[in-house]
This record gives structure tokens, C-alpha cells and sequence, in this order.
């Protein structure tokens, strides 16, 4: 059987053809997947999808009906029964709720909501109709480029020093949280996205022949952005 081609290197591209149309972006919390995504989307003329936002909106969901985040059962009802709008507004059951699922219990619920199979289900069905219906699109989050498009047609890792990304987090949270309490938060929900059974966040190294994996410490966005340009 002839090895994995690499999804990045378009000179060996399987689809013979230099378009890019479907872009995965996966990597720990905080690396800079929505600038990134940002930019190539607006680069490339497609519409994003944030799906780290849709595990958000069910954890924020459950939070407000009172349901505990570790009954399995409750909660993979919950998410086949939430209507979830992602784009520039995340809007929950008709509900803008945009802040409100960067909160910090949100922060603090949702690593147990994205390790129910059942609801990853639900959210990486919805996650392909979405790319399917559009037919292009940059995707960003865990397990995009292993699990919902393995097909994508460039693939990107991005990741960073924990303290980088706490750093930056800590910037763009309104709650004005302490850059030690961002640390502590982004060390255990990567132990948790990483070491969960469902769908669990690769490594760098998992990834390394299929994907380009972009370590962006002490980088600017617009090095990033013009790192993974030289791809396409
Ligand atoms: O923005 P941040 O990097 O903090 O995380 P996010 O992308 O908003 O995702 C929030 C959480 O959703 C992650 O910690 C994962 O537990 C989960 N997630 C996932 O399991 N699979 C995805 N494709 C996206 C997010």
C-alpha cells in the first residue's frame, strides 16, 4: 500500500488540481486557530467554521437547564436537541450567546460535554452537512483533520508554549482573569482533550506526516498566516 501522502504538499496532491477548497485547522486551546482561520477564510473567500464553539454552546446549554455536564444520557439529548448558529454571532436556541459560552464555567464545563461520543456524534455530523452544503470552508478544532474531514485538503496543526497561550488568552478574555488562572484552565483541558477516548487531541508528532504543524511561539499572526500561504 503506498504511504499517506502529505494533505499540505499539493505537488502530489491524489485530486490532481491546485485548488484549495476544504482547510482543517486543529491544536490545543489558545495556539491561534481563529486568526488563523480568520485570515485564510478571508484569503481564500470561504466561510468559517469554529467548532470549538458548538462544544461550547452545548456545555453553556446544559449550564442554563441545570443539567450535570456528567450525566452522558442528559446531555447527548441536550445536543440533539439545541439549535446551534455558528458564525461572527453564536446563537444557541435563538439566544446570542457569543460572551456568554467564553465564560469561565463554560471554560470549566466543556471538556466533559466534548468527551460524550454521543454528542461528538451529533456535532461532527453537523460539522460535515455544514462543509458539505458549502462545498469549501476552513474548519477549525481538535479533531478535524483526523476525525470530521480526514480529506481536507490542506491540513493544519497549530500549536504553542502553554505559557504563549495562556498569555494570549488571558489577553482576550473580558473577565479580566489572572495569566495563572488561564495557565492552570488550558494545562487541564489539554490533559482532558488529550488523554479522552472519544476523538482525543493528536500530538504534534500523531500528526506530523499528514498535517503542517506550526509551532507559533514568539510569532506574529501574520508570520502564520504567511507560513501556511507558502502551502497553497
Ligand atoms: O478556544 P479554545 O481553544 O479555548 O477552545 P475551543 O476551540 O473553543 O474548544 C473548546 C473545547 O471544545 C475544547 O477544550 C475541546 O474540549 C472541545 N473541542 C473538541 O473536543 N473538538 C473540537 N473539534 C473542538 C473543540
Amino acid at each position: 500500500m503506498a504511504a499517506p501522502r502529505p494533505a499540505h504538499d499539493r505537488s502530489t496532491s491524489p485530486r490532481g488540481d491546485a485548488e484549495i477548497r476544504v482547510v482543517a485547522i486543529d491544536g490545543p486551546a489558545g495556539a491561534g486557530k481563529s486568526t488563523l482561520a480568520r485570515s485564510l477564510a478571508e484569503h481564500l473567500g470561504v466561510e468559517r467554521l469554529d467548532t470549538g464553539a458548538m462544544y461550547r454552546a452545548v456545555a453553556w446549554s446544559a449550564l442554563r437547564h441545570r443539567i450535570d455536564v456528567s450525566d452522558a444520557e442528559a446531555v447527548a439529548r441536550l445536543a440533539r436537541d439545541t439549535a446551534i448558529e455558528v458564525g461572527e454571532r453564536v446563537v444557541v436556541d435563538g439566544e446570542d450567546a457569543t460572551a456568554a459560552i467564553r465564560s469561565a464555567a463554560v471554560d470549566s464545563a466543556v471538556s466533559a460535554v466534548a468527551a460524550n461520543p454521543a454528542v461528538r456524534a451529533e456535532l461532527v455530523a453537523r460539522q460535515r452537512a455544514w462543509v458539505a452544503e458549502r462545498g469549501r470552508g476552513v474548519v477549525e478544532g481538535r479533531d478535524i483533520g483526523s476525525v470530521v474531514l480526514p480529506d481536507a485538503d490542506l491540513k493544519v496543526y497549530l500549536t504553542a508554549a502553554t505559557e504563549t497561550r495562556a498569555r494570549r488568552r488571558a489577553r482576550e478574555r473580558a473577565e479580566g482573569r489572572s495569566v495563572d488562572a488561564v495557565h492552570d484552565d488550558l494545562v487541564r483541558r489539554d490533559r482532558l482533550d488529550s488523554t479522552r477516548l472519544a476523538s482525543p487531541l493528536p500530538s504534534p508528532e500523531d500528526v506530523a506526516a499528514d498535517a503542517k504543524v506550526i509551532d507559533s511561539t514568539g510569532k506574529s499572526s501574520r508570520a502564520v498566516f504567511e507560513e501556511v500561504l507558502a502551502c497553497l
